[in-house]
């Protein structure tokens, strides 16, 4: 295996001193990208594209090939470990995901197993050895998952959700099922995230896009409990080198302090928070990663260097900022502005390592 050669994004999330401040963006792979539309035309469907190791690897290379960035993403999806439980993962065009068998009862999640990863899920860990050959350690590999509370969402909602009537249902009318379903899931990404490791991701990250509509208790209990426990059962070193593990809660800003006691190494911040804020509170145990609002790509490239000169002001000197977008990118964004957002962080930053 190559040595690495750009290890930023990694010192970063260990707080250790770099040049400058990396940069990834959540989504970088995706549909606004004309390259990636053709590959996946190619592929047919986005599961098939997911299931296919050298065209996976080809998207997760393309916004590689066209922008500086300090870090690849395997491309996948978080909702490979409810597909492989049996619930039937399709995608509906501009509907966004859907579930043949969703979970409807105790029943149901007493019959769900914890998915074999180099079975069921051994696509992923095929691309996922595929992309890391091919990186030819240019730049450091992220691994994923969601959060246990966010794939149960769309395995109890049957998909998308807005106010998440079936699953609150669940958890105030039966939460013992909704904590069986929870406790297999944290297993399941347990397992999976191992063997992406195995498989040679560097660094990991779980999305817990939908902790923010909870009640800070349930917060508390039924996403956060199953997240530090998946913290407390991970790889944490391989080629002896730490593993770091994100924890990115959207809207999670208010609970920074009970996240970052996880032990996980970096926290991911949405657009919502001020991130000189978020350093005073957590800056000293965790990373931060984030956090300009997805949204402000639209806007001119002058407008998107100021904003990017106001959250690296906002963080401060000194290591331990990983730079993204607060969420995904959009999928009408143009290249160019993705391109002038990454060159700005790596421009500007390079003051606030120097000394
Ligand atoms: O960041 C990357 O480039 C890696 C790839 C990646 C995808 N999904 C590819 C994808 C990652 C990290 C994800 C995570 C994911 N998937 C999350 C958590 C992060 C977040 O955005 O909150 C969630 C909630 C999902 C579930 C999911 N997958 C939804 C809601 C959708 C439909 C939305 C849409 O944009 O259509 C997907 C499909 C999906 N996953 C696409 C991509 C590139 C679009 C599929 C297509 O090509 O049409």
């Amino acid at each position: 295996m190559k040595p690495l050669k750009n290890d930023t994004y990694l010192r970063a999330l260990m707080r250790q001193p770099t040049d400058y401040t990396p940069v990834w963006m959540m989504r970088q792979a995706g549909r606004y990208l004309p390259e990636y539309k053709a590959t996946r035309a190619e592929a047919g469907d986005f599961m098939s594209l997911c299931r296919n190791a050298e065209l996976a690897c080809e998207v997760t290379l393309q916004p590689l090939r066209r922008f500086p960035l300090d870090a690849a993403i395997l491309f996948s999806d978080i909702l490979t470990i409810p597909d492989a439980m049996g619930l039937g993962l399709y995608f509906e065009t501009g509907e966004g995901p859907r579930f043949e068998r969703p979970v409807t009862c105790a029943a149901d999640v007493k019959r769900i197993g914890i998915p074999d990863p180099e079975g069921e899920l051994g696509y992923v860990m095929n691309a996922v050895r595929t992309i890391r050959r091919e990186l030819q350690g240019e730049v450091p590999l992220i691994g994923f998952s969601g959060s246990p509370w966010t794939l149960a969402t769309y395995m109890v909602e049957g998909g998308s959700s807005k106010a998440f009537t079936k699953i609150k249902k669940m958890m105030y009318a039966e939460p013992q099922t909704l904590h069986l379903l929870l406790d297999k899931l944290a297993d399941s990404v347990i397992s999976y995230l191992n063997a992406q490791v195995a498989a040679g991701a560097q660094s990991l990250m779980i999305f817990d896009t939908w902790g923010g509509v909870l009640t800070p208790r349930d917060y508390n209990d039924f996403s956060l409990q199953y997240m530090a426990k998946i913290v407390d059962g991970l790889t944490r070193e391989a080629d002896g080198r730490r593993v770091p593990v994100t924890l990115f809660t959207k809207n999670g800003g208010q609970w920074l302090e009970a996240i970052a006691a996880t032990g996980c190494d970096a926290v991911g911040l949405d657009w919502t928070i001020n991130i000189a804020d978020a350093k005073r509170r957590v800056g000293d145990k965790v990373a931060l990663q984030g956090n300009m609002d997805p949204s402000m790509l639209y806007a001119s490239p002058e407008r998107i260097e100021q904003e990017v000169a106001t959250i690296l002001d906002g963080f401060g000197h000194g290591p331990g900022h990983v730079f993204n977008l607060g969420h995904g990118i959009h999928l009408d964004v143009p290249p160019e502005h993705a391109g002038a957002f990454i060159e700005s962080v790596h421009r500007l930053s390079r003051p606030y390592h120097a000394g």
